[in-house]
């Protein structure tokens, strides 16, 4: 694995740049990413280059031994820029236009900001392309970042248009799809379709889904054009993206497709903020922190599920671009690490398939919006206790070495798509009801028995599966369940819930019985569906003693036509189904489970399945112990101010607070 860090020298005098190389590389650190903030400095005026700073920055690291990865500067348009062309400058729902004074205030459909941005990535690749120094590039920052995945300016909604008229080439056909017949809303001339804003009562689903479709591939097609200069200017170098984890607004399937490979940007201090609240389940406090873990290590579960979802965007290692190594300054409380922390996030990330870890950042910046975040160095220049974990690793790097080198491999994989998960953004239909937090239910099941999933998107190599889960697979079409089909053919074992089914492309409810398209691989079809107020409950009676508890939060009665019934209600409806197709076998399940009842249907699909898992679950993991198995090692990370036991060879190990042990068989 390697390490690295994030440096801005254009924020320090340039005399002390040789001393923080020559730290950096004692340190035991190999790359740096640079630049990719500094459009300011390296075109002060239109067209003006001024590369000789950034010459000498590179000069000074990589004769330090320091690898360089260039970052395009594309999220910062310099004040010139937007003073001279304000067509560039993005407008929020509202209609409010951003102006210049922080960051991603431009439009990605902005034709100027466009050909201003390819200036200077073409630019700098002239400069840097060939440089031997720098080995690859990092497009833009965080695509997406503060909020901004989607414009509603007047150039974004002629491309909406556009993007509308390849999509269903004739008005008749988009008012098909939409439904526009609904509430007069049919359009006879494609200038009065608009983007979805902050409507009156709602917006029309169709549309907004499309309109977040269009938003995504508009960055896809922005990114794009980098990637072209870049692959024709920067032969050989790589080229990644720093995502955000669990980020939702952005397809991060599409982004990711033309990459050599992907990166994220690891807090996990603030992962909770970000997300606690979405995922946790229902009837847990969202407000607090879980209490079995450690003040300062974050959830481990939700930072597991982000590391996840990443190593699933092109199914292979990725890079941690941004690793928490101090305090941040954007949580809710923003707690300070102690010795063991940074070390124990450097492996998690290396347990769930990082090839590299560069730490955020190098020394914490005097100036302006993060001021009060934290680095390698303090304020005044002196190590911090980041640093000291990463000089601590050096004695490790071997053993992470060969670690690294045994690919991840799971044998689940969880179906993720965000198609599906705006969809049901959408129309929620229950307080609460959030396609990511239902994945997550069976996610922190998987992860607390320390089996490995993936999080893959329909179109991966679905073959390596032994089971596949998809929470709610809730657009469907003939092509789709198709794939399905084919996987659960082969022998896989597929388990579909509530909710799917039940939309079309186009975000139209089917006109036939539900699951839809899904109906004949279910074997089953659905009657009736609700969902349930807090505190009320039904009562079930299934084949698995341990899933004998009530329903809650959402529940649909189905009705067998192939499949045989696993579960039903106290009034005789059944809620949980069996098909058999062709070697393999496709699972309903009627309502929302809990945490418990993921588990116990987990361990009821895992021992029934037709193929015998190769690793098996770690029952007795204890809460806050993650155990991730890697060939011929066993990585027991403990996120606990504990010491805690578990057994994952037969013989008990215990894993001191904020550890990690790395057992070899
Ligand atoms: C990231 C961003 C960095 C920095 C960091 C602070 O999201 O990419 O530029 O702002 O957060 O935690």
């Amino acid at each position: 694995m390697k390490l690295g860090v994030c440096y801005y020298p254009e924020h320090w005098p340039e005399a002390r740049w040789p001393i923080d190389a020559q730290m950096m590389r004692e340190a035991g650190l190999d790359v740096v990413r640079i630049a990719e903030f500094a459009w300011a400095n390296m075109e002060p005026e239109p067209g003006h280059y001024t590369w000789e700073w950034l010459d000498r920055a590179i000069s000074v690291l990589a004769e330090a031994g320091l690898q360089v990865i260039l970052g395009t500067p594309t999220a910062t348009p310099p004040a010139w820029l937007t003073q001279a062309h304000p067509d560039v400058l993005r407008v929020d729902r509202n209609g409010r236009t951003r102006q210049h004074g922080s960051r991603r205030h431009a439009c990605p459909t902005s034709p100027t900001y466009r050909a201003l941005s390819r200036a200077i990535v073409s630019a700098m690749a002239a400069r840097y392309g060939q440089d031997a120094r720098v080995v690859g590039w990092q497009i833009d920052n965080e695509f997406g970042g503060g909020k901004t995945a989607r414009c509603y300016c007047d150039r974004c909604a002629d491309a909406f248009r556009r993007w509308l008229q390849a999509r269903y080439g004739t008005l008749a056909a988009l008012n098909a799809a939409w439904g526009t017949v609904f509430w007069s809303q049919t359009y006879d001339a494609w200038e009065q379709i608009q983007a979805p804003d902050d409507a009156i009562d709602k917006p029309n689903p169709s549309q907004e889904l499309d309109s977040f479709r269009f938003c995504s591939d508009a960055f896809v097609a922005y990114q794009q054009e980098q990637i072209d200069i870049l692959r024709a200017s920067a032969p050989g170098r790589f080229i990644t993206h720093n995502f955000m984890g669990l980020y939702r607004d952005l397809n991060q399937f599409d982004l990711a497709a033309p990459l050599d490979f992907v990166s994220w940007d690891n807090y996990p201090t603030g992962n909770p903020d970000r997300w606690r609240k979405l995922l946790y389940p229902f009837g847990v406090d969202p407000g607090r922190s879980d209490p079995v873990y450690a003040y300062d290590v974050g959830d481990p579960i939700i930072t597991s599920m982000a590391h996840a979802l990443t190593r699933g965007l092109k199914q292979r290692p990725f890079w941690i671009m941004e690793q928490q190594c101090g305090l941040i300054n954007w949580g809710d409380v923003n707690p300070g690490v102690r010795t063991g922390t940074p070390r124990l996030w450097t492996w998690h990330a290396l347990a769930e398939g990082a090839e590299a870890c560069v730490y955020f950042r190098w020394r914490p910046s005097p100036y302006a919006q993060e001021q009060y975040h934290s680095g390698l160095l303090r304020h005044d220049g002196a190590p911090t206790i980041g640093l000291a974990e990463v000089r601590a690793l050096a004695a490790a790097r071997a053993r992470m070495a060969a670690v690294a080198a045994t690919p991840f491999t799971a044998e689940i994989g969880l179906l993720f798509d965000f198609d599906d998960l705006w969809a049901i953004q959408l129309e929620p239909h229950r307080r609460g009801f959030d396609y990511l937090r239902h994945l997550f239910v069976y996610y922190q099941a998987l992860m607390r028995l320390g089996l490995p999933v993936d999080l893959v998107p329909l179109r991966a190599d679905l073959s390596r599966y032994k089971l596949l889960i998809a929470p709610s697979l809730h657009i469907a079409d003939d092509e789709r369940a198709a794939r399905l089909r084919d996987y659960a053919a082969q022998g896989g074992g597929l388990l579909l819930g509530v909710r799917s089914g039940f939309k079309t492309g186009s975000n139209l409810v089917p006109q036939e019985p539900l699951p839809g398209a899904l109906r004949e691989l279910v074997g089953a079809q659905v009657t009736h569906w609700q969902s349930l107020p807090d505190g009320v409950e039904m009562r079930l009676e299934s084949a698995v003693p341990s899933l004998n508890t009530p329903a809650t939060i959402w529940v649909e009665y189905l009705q067998p036509e192939t499949a045989r019934v696993l579960a039903h209600t106290a009034s005789g409806h059944a809620v949980w189904t069996e098909n058999g197709v062709g070697n393999g076998r496709c699972h309903f399940l009627g309502w929302y489970p809990t945490p418990d009842q993921a588990r116990a249907l987990l361990l009821h699909l895992i021992e029934t399945s037709a193929v015998p898992f190769d690793l098996p679950p770690l029952p007795d993991l204890p809460h806050g112990l993650l155990a991730y198995r890697r060939g011929p090692y066993t990585l027991l990370l403990n996120f606990t101010d504990q010491t805690l036991t578990a057994s994952p060879a037969g013989a008990p190990v215990s894993v001191p607070p904020r550890d990690v042990l790395v057992l070899t068989s």
